[in-house]
């Protein structure tokens, strides 16, 4: 009897049991066999194996770079498929498809992160399709590819560079070979940037701790979708949110100024001086758009930039020979009855380095610091022969296509035959209508410390195995940069 009635107590729970796993099975079965059809459909060549419901997100979390480059050597020129969660995504290497991504705005438009409205608000630039957004972009861009605002931040470009590759420099080699420079180049990028964007409106202290949080926000990007107050995520948007407390202050004054018609003291300035004379009717006609657009641009010149500048020191102590040209050309051009720190910006500004600009473009495309640029397909489309369905995740692989472009995978500067010196084949500030506005500030800034680094300084890698590996933050950087650097002028 007792035996009885437990059988009875436990055959419906086992059937329960079993029919939620078949369910299960089903749908996992299900899973594969849809993304094994899209792939198909997409002539394009996958992983032998991808999780269901998770697909290939675990291995990505686990070694990226490796991900990546499997990818890369999986398709060198063209295009593989993969899996994230239950979605298909492709990785596209072929130059011109990638290009295509990039340009057709119909088909594809940016996948944006997950966490992005969160750590930087529904009104980004990013959100190219909203007419009123298009429209403010295109008030906004110009401002920075003028010349007095690019002549202006060269000058506070070199001195920031100077001062922060002397105290680099004044440690001893022991302490030097400990400490990697990536976190001097990131805090000495976020206080220029801050100083060429907000100029004086800072107070005392601000440009400090908002350069420590926008590192606390740029972690807030890369963490899982988690908010709380304590997961990076939760960080991340409490950082943002105390920088925009300032930002709303500043764009209030920067408003009142221009509406004086005032002297323009720094980037907002200019930004705001050209929605207010544009008559800007919708988005980015009040103070608070034009704080939104100052961290838009506070946080877009952080990480990229700080990447550049680090392939810069690595690039100029594997290639002595491209340093010491542009020593040469330095030494033949710069003025030298005046401080260095004046004299660099001033003869860049006036285009009389042309061996250096070449070097500082070259050096972006042979080492992009984005390495692919996420989409998403909006309808049906076709990539060549692939027919690619809607919501497919389309990477635009900006490492995979430059190796498939002659001459991008050298560092061999020349003026004279400059591969691609406005940034449009060779895709490292991506392409078509949200291709990098801050692509002239970001390779002046590189120019302007490879000048500086090269005319100060004899460097010495400090080598260590993998150390030059290339590693995903998810910007690309050395896996280290470990240099002793020695000041020339005391070695003399
Ligand atoms: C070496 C440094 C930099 C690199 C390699 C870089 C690269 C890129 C890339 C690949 C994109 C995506 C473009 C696309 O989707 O077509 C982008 C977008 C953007 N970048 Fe940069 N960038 C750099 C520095 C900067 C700086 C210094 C600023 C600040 C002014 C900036 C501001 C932006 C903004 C606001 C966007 C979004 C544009 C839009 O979606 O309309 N970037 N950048």
């Amino acid at each position: 009897m007792a035996a009885a009635s437990t059988a009875a107590a436990v055959t419906p729970a086992r059937s329960i049991f079993r029919k939620v796993a078949v369910v299960i099975i089903l749908l996992m079965a299900l899973d594969m066999i849809r993304y094994h059809f899209k792939r198909m459909k997409m002539k394009a060549r996958a992983r032998w194996f991808s999780l269901p419901f998770l697909g290939d997100f675990p291995t990505i979390v686990a070694d990226p770079t490796k991900f990546w480059d499997n990818l890369i050597a999986l398709a060198p020129n063209g295009i593989s498929a993969f899996k994230i969660l239950t979605q298909a995504a492709i990785f596209v290497t072929n130059p011109k498809f990638a290009k295509q991504i990039f340009d057709d705005q119909e088909n594809f438009t940016l996948f944006v992160h997950p966490n992005s409205p969160k750590l930087l608000g529904e009104d980004n630039l990013v959100y190219m399709s909203r007419e009123d957004l298009v429209r403010w972009r295109r008030a906004m861009v110009p401002n920075l590819k003028k010349a007095e605002v690019l002549h202006a931040a060269a000058y506070t470009a070199v001195n920031s560079c100077s001062n922060m590759l002397r105290k680099i420099a004044a440690r001893s080699p022991a302490e030097q070979a400990e400490n990697d420079v990536r976190y001097d180049i990131r805090l000495m990028n976020a206080h220029l940037s801050l100083k060429v964007f907000l100029g004086g409106y800072l107070q005392k202290g601000e440009a400090e701790w908002i350069a420590d949080d926008l590192i606390v926000v740029t972690n807030g990007f890369i963490a899982a979708p988690v908010d709380l107050p304590f997961t990076d995520l939760g960080k991340g948007k409490a950082a943002s949110q105390r920088i925009m407390k300032v930002l709303h202050r500043i764009s209030d004054e920067c408003f009142r100024r221009m509406k004086n018609n005032e002297e323009p003291l720094c980037v907002l300035d200019r930004i705001t001086d050209s929605c207010i004379k544009a008559g800007i009717k919708g988005y980015g006609r009040t103070p608070a758009d034009i704080a939104h657009a100052g961290l838009d641009f506070c946080f877009a010149a952080q990480d990229a930039t700080t990447s550049a500048l680090c392939w810069c020191i690595h690039s100029m102590e594997k290639h002595p020979e491209v340093a010491d040209k542009i020593r040469e050309e330095l030494d033949r051009v710069l003025d030298k009855d005046v401080d260095f720190t004046e004299a660099l910006p001033r003869a860049y500004n006036a285009n009389k380095l042309p061996y250096l600009r070449a070097a500082a473009i070259n050096q972006l495309q042979y080492r992009p610091p984005v390495p692919m640029v996420p989409h998403i397909a909006r309808h049906d489309t076709e990539l060549g022969d692939h027919k690619i369905e809607k919501g497919t995740i389309a990477f635009a692989s900006v490492m995979g296509s430059k190796a498939n472009i002659e001459g991008a995978d050298r560092f061999e500067p020349d003026p004279d035959n400059m591969l691609d010196p406005a940034f449009k084949k060779v895709l490292c500030f991506g392409g078509g209508p949200h291709m990098c506005p801050g692509r002239f500030y970001a390779s002046n800034t590189v120019a302007l410390f490879m000048a500086t680094l090269v005319h100060g300084y004899d460097v010495d890698r400090i080598r260590k195995p993998g150390g030059e590996d290339i590693i995903y933050l998810p910007t690309l950087y050395p896996r280290d940069s470990l240099y002793v650097m020695k000041s020339r002028a005391e070695a003399a």
